[in-house]
């Protein structure tokens, strides 16, 4: 891996906003933008298309290792398909999270995360950027929210795209994602020890923007 590219790490759980706030910061700063979470989303969404079972771990590797994966202007391309609104759906995220558990995918998928540290610098967000990607990023945040926060503000996103959904059953995936994600084994979701802790719950995306660039002002530029 190339130490010497700068490299912005935020982590965080499910519907904290850290997909929002990198993909702010990299436009910004003019940095690239790694969406680690869509790594994931693809290896489900492709097994959910093979009709593959998420538990098996050698298989989940192996499809993970011969994926040809793009992200073309902010599209998500696998092979010769476009999976950009197919891998957002909830229940391939609740997919995501057991595919995730499993270390022979995550250690497939390490280099490929690392690869995207190219000139003049990344913002990757995820939930082990910092922990275990890029554990030398010039500055590491990790943004959190109250459960009933995100779940409420994923329930606005999904009402404005007009999709009917229960905000009880949102609360209920993002609590279940969250415990798979904090308690499994390998690479949980934690905050670095040399993280900055944001809590966005009374924030405005704004607000948390704002604070994270004087940040990176101060720690990167
Ligand atoms: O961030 P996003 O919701 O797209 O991530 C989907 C799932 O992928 C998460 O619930 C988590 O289990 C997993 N993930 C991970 N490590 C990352 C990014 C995402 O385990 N760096």
């Amino acid at each position: 891996m190339n130490k010497s590219i700068p490299v912005l790490a935020i982590d965080g759980p499910s519907g904290s906003g850290k997909g929002t706030l990198a993909a702010r910061i990299a436009a910004e700063l003019g940095w690239h933008l790694l969406d680690s979470g869509a790594l994931y989303r693809i290896v489900a969404a492709m097994a959910v298309r093979r009709g593959l079972d998420v538990e098996q771990e050698q298989t989940m590797c192996e499809l993970a290792q011969s994926l040809d994966i793009a992200f073309p202007d902010g599209r998500v391309r696998v092979d010769d398909l476009d999976l950009t609104d197919e891998i957002r759906t909830e229940d391939i995220g609740v997919m995501a999270s057991r595919v995730a558990a499993l270390p022979a995918v995550r250690a497939a998928i390490l280099e490929l995360q690392r690869n995207f540290a190219q000139a003049p610098g990344l913002v990757a967000d995820g939930r082990d950027m910092g922990t275990v990607v890029f554990p030398h990023a010039g500055l590491k945040i990790f943004l959190d929210a109250s459960a009933e926060a995100r779940a409420e503000r994923r329930y606005n996103q999904l009402k404005n795209k007009g999709l009917s959904v229960s905000l009880r059953d949102l609360l209920e995936q993002i609590e279940e994602r969250d415990a798979r994600d904090r308690e499994r084994a390998t690479a949980p979701l934690k905050a670095a020890s040399d993280a900055l802790l944001i809590d966005s719950t009374q924030m405005t995306i704004e607000e948390v923007c704002t604070t994270v660039m004087q940040a990176a002002t101060q720690r990167l530029l």
